[in-house]
């Protein structure tokens, strides 16, 4: 694809900011072992089947085992929970380690679904694009868990940046 040698990287990283996102731990399992990920590319992509799309780092762990098992959960956090998504996107122990913080039970697509969220949607993996440093990946929403609804986190709210 051609290159574009005139793009203002500056204005690019400034309008790319002003994309409103929200904060999400992903799910991930494969075998015995579950993953968790703090991710804030997320978006619905159609009312029916309900999909939604998220980026997911190249060289992430759970970005192979989204790959491999075709699956993925979302969790919502709840707005007060920011100190819980730092936890999600620190370097961990060992794979899954970050859920010690964090006590969750498989949901019927055998997903890590966090007991204190608002809820968790799990995604069957129907496409993916890899075509920078990310994997768009779009997943249908085959469950929906509910747990308690109310303001849900926003990275605007945090002071943390992810995009540009
Ligand atoms: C605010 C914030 C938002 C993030 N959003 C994403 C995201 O949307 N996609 C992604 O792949 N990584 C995102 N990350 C980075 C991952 O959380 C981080 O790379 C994590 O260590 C990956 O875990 P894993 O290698 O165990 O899968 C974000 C980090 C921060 C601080």
């Amino acid at each position: 694809m051609a290159s574009n040698a005139s793009l203002d990287a500056d204005a690019k990283k400034i309008l790319l900011r002003k994309i409103p996102h929200g904060v999400f731990i992903c799910g991930v399992a494969e075998g015995d072992e579950v993953n968790g990920f703090t991710a804030s590319w997320v978006t619905q992509g159609s009312f029916e089947p309900p999909l939604v799309v998220m980026a997911v780092r190249s060289d992430s762990t759970s970005n192979g085992i989204i790959q491999r098992t075709g699956r993925f959960s979302l969790n919502v956090l709840k707005a007060d929970q920011k100190d819980l998504a730092a936890v999600f996107f620190k370097p961990q122990k060992a794979i899954g380690g970050r859920f010690d913080a964090a006590p969750f039970s498989l949901g019927p697509l055998g997903l890590p679904v966090l007991d204190d969220a608002i809820g968790a949607v799990e995604c069957q993996l129907v496409g993916q694009v890899a075509a920078g440093d990310h994997t768009v990946f779009v997943g249908e929403v085959k469950t929906a868990t509910l747990h308690a609804d109310g303001p849900a986190l926003e990275l605007s709210s945090t002071g943390w940046q992810y995009g540009g």
